[in-house]
């Protein structure tokens, strides 16, 4: 038997929706898209949602909307996936690593001022694991310096910050349907604006810079000649996977739901084990624990990679905590300053199953494990 860390909840309905696409032989960037944008943008509460290939083309249109370039500095979190630092790099700008907060794992304003330079012109501001981050009191330290922050929510769609969807409040949020999210089209992304002129910037900017879409060009019964009118790029996202995303958006409460009950288990069984902590929500919002992650004390017996061994031994895939990126080497370069949060944080933390289909028998085994990984040899 395998536990694995996560599993996407896709079935019949999800395959009928994608068979309906390609029957009706639109299978590019079409109708079903335009579809899944404005449902998701009710969903968030925001004006303009656009779909793109994945959440890490979103955060580099992003920044290209941004008018972030070389030259410029874009503070991101190190503990964070490769992709959001990777994206700064992408126009041209330089990564700057900031600490984080050891209860959210995010950026705080604290931890960003440290490093805020004359050359800052961006922040982006990641929701780890799904947990929100403290976006107005970000913008409170960034708007008088006209810094830009970009809300990195790919792990966060359906998280609340303020009794608002997280995305609502931000002036560009980046999301990602990947599998190891809530909401899954297997690749996939999208960005939610208030600008309506941002959104068709974005909307050029994914579509290889043209001034009309493909999709409206083929709904023309006269002949239109299109321009192409700044450099773009391909982030489309197909009719195929927004017709999967349009069924999992139904299903996203439900996920939710679902996946704080297990995750309220999972506080309940961990509690008593000496020193672990756990994901919890902050005073300002809620998590949609797209991620279960624990952090080991000092003292536990056994080290975090031992700890995940013994998890697999018994058939558990649980994973080491959120990478930090400037310890990889392909930032080897970046002179970042120390970052002790998230060095702590990175090397003694790990991210525990948790999916929609998740047996509490599951969970018990999993924690059976780590508890008697916490009981010292002879005892
Ligand atoms: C915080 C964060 N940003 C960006 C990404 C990249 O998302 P995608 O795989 O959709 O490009 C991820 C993916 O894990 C992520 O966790």
């Amino acid at each position: 038997m395998t536990i694995p860390v996560m599993r996407p909840w896709l079935g019949e309905e999800e395959a009928a929706a994608a068979a309906a696409a390609i029957a009706s032989g639109w299978v590019a960037q079409g109708p079903r898209v335009a579809e899944f944008e404005r449902a998701f943008a009710a969903v968030i509460g925001v004006d303009h949602a656009v779909a793109v290939s994945s959440c890490t083309a979103a955060l580099h249109l992003a920044l290209v909307a941004a008018g972030i370039g070389p030259g410029d500095d874009v503070v991101v979190p190190s503990l964070s996936f490769i992709a959001t630092a990777n994206a700064a790099r992408y126009v041209g700008a330089r990564p700057v690593f900031a600490d984080i907060d050891a209860a959210t794992l995010n950026l705080t304003p604290d931890t960003v001022a440290a490093v805020l330079t004359e050359r800052t012109k961006a922040v982006i501001l990641v929701d780890q694991a799904g947990v929100p981050a403290d976006l107005d009191s970000m913008r409170k330290l960034c708007d008088p310096s006209g810094i830009v922050v970009v809300e990195d929510a790919a792990c966060a769609a359906g998280s609340e910050y303020r009794d608002r969807a997280v995305g609502a409040g931000a002036d560009l949020a980046a999301f990602s349907f990947h599998p190891r999210k809530l909401l899954t089209t297997g690749e996939g992304g999208m960005l939610v604006t208030p600008d309506g002129q941002v959104a068709a910037r974005l909307r050029r900017l994914r579509e290889h810079g043209m001034d009309i879409s493909a999709a409206s060009r083929h709904a023309s019964a006269q002949p239109v000649i299109e321009h192409y009118v700044e450099t773009g790029y391909n982030y489309r996202m197909t009719d195929i996977q927004a017709a999967v995303g349009l069924v999992q958006l139904g299903k996203l409460p439900r996920m939710i739901d679902r996946r704080r009950m297990l995750a309220h288990r999972y506080h309940k069984l961990l509690e008593d084990i000496p020193g672990i902590k756990t994901i919890q929500d902050p005073e300002y919002g809620r998590t949609n624990y797209q991620s279960f992650w624990v952090l080991l004390p000092a003292d536990f017996p056994v080290g975090r990679d031992d700890l995940l061994r013994l998890l697999a031994d018994q058939g558990v895939s649980a994973r080491r905590g959120i990478m930090a990126a400037h310890t990889e080497p392909v930032y080897a370069d970046n002179r970042s300053p120390q970052l002790p949060i998230t060095e702590r944080i990175t090397s003694s933390s790990l991210i525990l199953p948790l999916f929609h289909q998740m047996a509490e028998t599951d969970q018990d085994l999993v924690v059976s494990i780590i508890r008697a990984a916490a009981k010292p040899p002879g005892r």
